[in-house]
């Protein structure tokens, strides 16, 4: 019976010209929410070439620059469902679901950016972000440098004192909500892609991130004056869907590994000259870069870090890591 089948078959396509469907490939999607001259867009298209160099006959990578796919945490719900494969997203965003991220929110971790580039390229460091995983449905490749992040308002901010009693838009996470109550600020919490309504219809006098967002986010419209604080380092990490990369064939799920790692560093390289255009561009539009001493802001967020280290013990060990770096 069968082998009849087969042969009504092979003659229906011979005399039909009919062929055998190739396979389709799989649809890969990433999104995120940055321009495209921003360092991890760059990332991304290594990370899409090096994937569809190795097993492109199989997998075509789409990217979604721009926030086009919705915010951050929008993205992320979608990330978990597996309904988009790949995103970057702060650490902050996962200090909810997973205990150890909070470990980049404790302010003046690293003493410099390169200290704090080797950590989040240390294995064991991603390893140990991991731990959980599984069971929260999304899971770290690598991670993003995100620079320094650094408070900018419609005002200048020359001494922590000029921080008091006003109103910042800050990431989600308790540690950073601390660190604003320590600097007698206070804290709004709400998505990245809101804050430039939230500066321009003065819901906020400023926020803090690194110098990008001057350009790229236009907050430079609004705010005028960039005060180099240095008061925390956290990184983007680059997550994927756990039910995608779970059902990966061990082969596949190297390469996509690999292309994570590569895309890391191609984006902790650009990064460096992109704050540079990035700063030159918003000196065009009217913003002011200002150096402070630091110590008076450090020192009043320092005593924090015992608490916040007794309050959390899952960022205990990585805190121990950080010294490696220091
Ligand atoms: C950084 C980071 C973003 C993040 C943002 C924020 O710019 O790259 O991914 O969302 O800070 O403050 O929300």
């Amino acid at each position: 019976m069968k082998l009849c089948r087969l042969i009504v078959l092979s003659v229906m396509m011979f005399l039909f010209g009919l062929t055998a469907p190739a396979y389709a490939k799989i649809t890969v999607t990433v999104a995120h929410t940055h321009v495209e001259t921003h360092p991890q867009h760059k990332a991304f298209l290594v990370f899409k070439n090096y994937i569809e160099n190795e097993i492109g006959d199989r997998y075509e990578i789409q990217i979604y620059p721009n926030g086009l796919s919705g915010s951050n945490e929008q993205v992320f719900s979608l990330v978990k469902l597996n309904s988009i494969q790949f995103m970057a997203i702060s650490a902050s965003l996962l200090e909810n679901a997973s205990k150890q991220y909070s470990i980049f929110s404790v302010p003046y971790l690293f003493r410099s950016e390169e200290s704090y580039e080797k950590f989040i390229s240390d294995p064991e460091v991603l390893e140990e972000l991991r731990v959980q995983e599984k069971k929260k449905n999304f899971r770290p490749l690598s991670a993003f440098t995100a620079g320094t992040r650094n408070f900018y308002a419609c005002y200048p901010i020359r001494s922590v004192d000029d921080l008091k009693d006003r109103n910042f838009r800050v990431q989600l996470g308790r540690n950073t909500g601390l660190m604003m109550e320590a600097f007698g600020a206070n804290d709004y919490v709400m998505s990245f892609k809101d804050v430039y309504q939230a500066l321009k219809r003065g819901v906020v006098d400023g926020a803090e991130n690194n110098e990008l967002a001057l350009v790229d986010q236009k907050h430079g419209e609004f705010c005028k004056y960039y005060t180099y604080d240095r008061h925390q380092m956290i990184p983007d990490m680059l997550v994927g869907s756990e039910e995608f990369l779970s059902h990966l064939s061990p082969e596949d799920y190297e390469v996509f590994k690999a292309a994570a790692m590569e895309a890391q560093r191609v984006e902790i390289r650009e990064w460096k000259s992109r704050v540079q255009k990035a700063i030159k561009q918003a000196e065009e539009m009217g913003v002011s870069f200002i150096k402070v001493d630091v110590e008076p802001f450090r020192k009043k967020v320092l005593p924090l870090h015992d608490s916040l280290l007794n309050d959390n013990p899952a960022i205990r060990k990585l805190y121990v890591m950080t010294l490696k770096y220091q």
